[in-house]
C-alpha cells in the first residue's frame, strides 16, 4: 500500500515537470506567435494541421489528455488532503504550498472551459479551425480577457513552483541554500512567462 501511495506520487510529479510541463511551453511558443500579427500565428497553427491526424491525435490523446487527466484527478486527491496555513505563519514557502493548490482548483474549472469551448465545441462540433481572428472575437469581452490572463498566471505560477517542489520531493536540491536559490530562479521563469502571455494577449489589440 506504501508503495503503491509512493510510485503514484512520483508519478504525479514526473508527469506534472515534465509531460504538462512540455505542453504548456508548446502552448506558450505557439501563441507568442500573435505578437507578429494574424498571419504569424496562422501559419504556426496551420503547419501543426500538417502533421498527419492519426498522429497527432495520438500526441493528443497519449501527450495531453492522459497525463492531464491523471496528474488532474490524482491532484484533487492530494489537494483535498492539504491544510493551507499562509495566514498562520505567512513565510513565502507556506504562501507557495497554499497557492500551488488554489491555482491547482482555479485550473480545473479554466481547463475544463478552455479545452470544452475551443478543442470540443468550436474545432470538434462546429469545425471550425481556430485562427487569429476566431481569437480576436473571443477577446471581445473584457471577462474573457481577465480569466484567460488568469488561467495562463494559474498555470505559469503551477508549472514554475512545481519546479521547486519537483527538485525537493527527487532529493536534487538538498539544502535550504540549494532550494533557495532553485526557487529564485522558478520565479524569475514566472515572471518571464506571465511577461510574454501579457505580450501575446495585448497583440489581440493592436492588430
Ligand atoms: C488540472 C488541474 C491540476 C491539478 C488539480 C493539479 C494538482 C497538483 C497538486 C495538488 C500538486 C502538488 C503535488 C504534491 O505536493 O505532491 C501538483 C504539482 C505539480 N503540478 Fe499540477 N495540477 C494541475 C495541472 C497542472 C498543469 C497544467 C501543470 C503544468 C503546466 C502542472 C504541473 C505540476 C508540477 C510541475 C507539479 C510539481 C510536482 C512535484 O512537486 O514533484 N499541473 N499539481
Amino acid at each position: 500500500m506504501f508503495h503503491t501511495t509512493f510510485y503514484v506520487r512520483r508519478l504525479h510529479s514526473l508527469c506534472g515537470l515534465l509531460v504538462l510541463g512540455m505542453v504548456l511551453f508548446e502552448h506558450i511558443f505557439t501563441n507568442s506567435m500573435a505578437i507578429l500579427g494574424p498571419q504569424g500565428l496562422n501559419t504556426a497553427l496551420e503547419m501543426m494541421e500538417l502533421i498527419p491526424k492519426p498522429i497527432f491525435m495520438g500526441l493528443e490523446i497519449g501527450g495531453i489528455a492522459v497525463p492531464l487527466l491523471f496528474h488532474g484527478i490524482y491532484g484533487i486527491y492530494i489537494a483535498m488532503q492539504a491544510k493551507n496555513n499562509p495566514c498562520n505563519y505567512g513565510y513565502i514557502r507556506n504562501w507557495n504550498f497554499a497557492l500551488q493548490r488554489w491555482t491547482a482548483w482555479f485550473l480545473v474549472v479554466f481547463l475544463i472551459w478552455h479545452v470544452g469551448y475551443l478543442r470540443f465545441y468550436v474545432k470538434g462540433v462546429t469545425g471550425t479551425p481556430i485562427s487569429f481572428e476566431l481569437l480576436q472575437n473571443f477577446f471581445q469581452s473584457p471577462i474573457v480577457v481577465v480569466l484567460y490572463v488568469l488561467g495562463m498566471f494559474a498555470a505559469i505560477f503551477h508549472f514554475c513552483n512545481g519546479i521547486t517542489t519537483f527538485c525537493m520531493t527527487w532529493g536534487i536540491t538538498k539544502g535550504p541554500r540549494a532550494q533557495s536559490i532553485i526557487s529564485i530562479i522558478s520565479m524569475g521563469l514566472c515572471a518571464a512567462l506571465c511577461a510574454i502571455t501579457l505580450i501575446f494577449m495585448g497583440s489581440y489589440f493592436v492588430y
